[in-house]
């Protein structure tokens, strides 16, 4: 996205606060997505305040279906399985989850559509949803090298089995909400276990999965029902207040409401073993989703490795975890981590450049970083380049540098967080 305005984070003393987090992006876009074919209305409570999901919510009017904000909350009038035929392009903003779960339903629907979305958005590789989506047997065109913009001739689709190549929730959900409109049953294996939202919100909605360890099916032409729901808290958008708590031994922070979803929360694990202490409490289930409260205190954070399926786990907190690096003692290293090469940025890069601007030695590696420990940071001007997590991670890097650190096109963080630096400040203590 094209982020232009600059913010100044001073570093601090200490860290702490209780908080709430509006409501989980994931899962927000997948329950507006499965309101909209569902029959009924469907309320969704503490709904993502971030710019991404209200590109699904424009996609979704564009496509005929009605919705209306009410507070913190989204009203969505189901539309049934069938949407109607758009009158114009759909604009799916920065939003991957947009574009690659929509194609699953629009490949369902009796019309051609078209998808598109920012700058970013039009770099990011869709072979993954294209293929399958075609092998159901929808029509789909891209760029030559499979990026958007997609033009999507949906109708009757037939069910496969199908072994994703790369380790994708979106893909998955995608197919699975594909696998609604398909004669037969669609069988999904992953290579690695990815987040389970799409399994919860279709279980929530009243459709039948089986599921086994990395597998999942569902048959198709089932009937969706309207949920009340509320979103959980943001665990992605937590992973920053967090590991913000993690940097400082005397800190304490609580948040409340926070999804706990096993197959999102690698993070707290992850932060344990470098030091920090960290107590779940509350907890309960919503929807299938796990939801608590957390409490976490810093502490002296040693070092670590994050390789194979932890890297996939952690794969949207891990710019937040190489910004707090140098601060560790032994340092962290990060492989496997390929696809953060295709994300909103090309986040290796991202990270890289900031960190060295802050005076950190980096190695910057094909599939990782080396991020070597018991760093001293100076603040320095940043960029966000566009990309949210990145705006958001180096505030908490900011933090612990000496200086003040402008962070050029913060307001990237509307993305997923918009209310993102005010919840910071209101941590800080100095
Ligand atoms: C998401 C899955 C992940 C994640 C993204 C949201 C989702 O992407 O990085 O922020 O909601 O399914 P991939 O599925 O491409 O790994």
């Amino acid at each position: 996205m094209t982020a232009k305005k600059s913010v100044v984070i001073r570093p601090a003393t200490n860290f702490g606060g209780s908080m709430s987090l509006p409501g989980d992006k994931s899962i927000s876009h997948r329950y507006a997505m499965l309101g909209a074919i569902a029959d009924g209305l469907t309320k969704l409570e503490n709904f993502s305040t971030g710019a991404d999901c209200a590109s699904t919510l424009e996609c979704l009017k564009t496509l005929g279906v009605k919705w209306e904000r009410i507070g913190d909350a989204v009203a969505i009038y189901g539309h049934g399985g069938k949407l109607k035929k758009p009158a114009g392009v759909l604009d799916c903003g920065n939003s991957g989850s947009t574009i690659r779960m929509l194609s699953g339903i629009l490949a369902g629907q009796n019309f051609t559509s078209e998808l598109t979305g920012d700058d970013s958005l039009l770099r990011r590789p869709m072979a993954r949803v294209i293929k399958p989506l075609e092998m159901m047997g929808a029509k789909i065109s891209s760029t030559k090298d499979g990026r958007p913009p997609l033009k999507i001739t949906g109708g009757r689709l037939k069910a496969i089995d199908y072994k994703l190549p790369v380790a994708s929730a979106q893909v998955k959900t995608s197919l699975l909400f594909a696998g609604l409109y398909a004669k037969g049953t669609t069988r999904l294996a992953e290579p690695i276990q990815t987040r389970d939202h799409g399994e919860h919100a279709l279980e929530a909605f009243g459709a039948h999965l089986e599921r086994r360890m990395k597998e999942v099916s569902i048959a198709g032409d089932q009937k969706l029902k309207a949920i009340d729901a509320t979103v959980p808290g943001d665990f992605s958008s937590a992973a920053f207040f967090l590991c913000a708590a993690a940097l400082f031994p005397d800190s304490q922070l609580t948040i409340s409401g926070l999804l706990l979803n096993p197959t999102r929360t690698r993070l707290l694990d992850f932060l344990i073993g470098l030091g920090a202490r960290i107590t779940p409490t509350d907890l309960r289930e919503q929807h299938g989703e796990l939801v608590g409260m957390v409490q976490i205190h810093g502490g002296d954070l040693k070092g670590a490795r994050v390789v194979g399926e932890d890297t996939a786990a952690l794969i949207d907190e891990i710019p937040v975890l190489a910004a707090i690096a140098p601060y560790t003692d032994e340092g962290i290293e990060i492989r496997d981590a390929r696809e953060l090469r295709v994300k909103e940025s090309d986040r290796i890069a991202s990270v890289t450049t900031n960190l060295r601007k802050m005076g950190a030695k980096v190695e910057e590696l094909e599939d990782g970083l080396r991020i070597p420990g018991r760093q001293k940071l100076h603040g320095a001007p940043l960029d966000s380049f566009g990309d949210h997590r990145i705006a958001m991670a180096f505030a908490v890097a900011a933090l612990r540098a000496g200086g003040e650190t402008e962070i050029r096109g913060a307001d990237a963080a509307v993305i997923s967080y918009p209310e993102f630096f005010n919840a910071l400040e209101g941590l800080v203590q100095r």
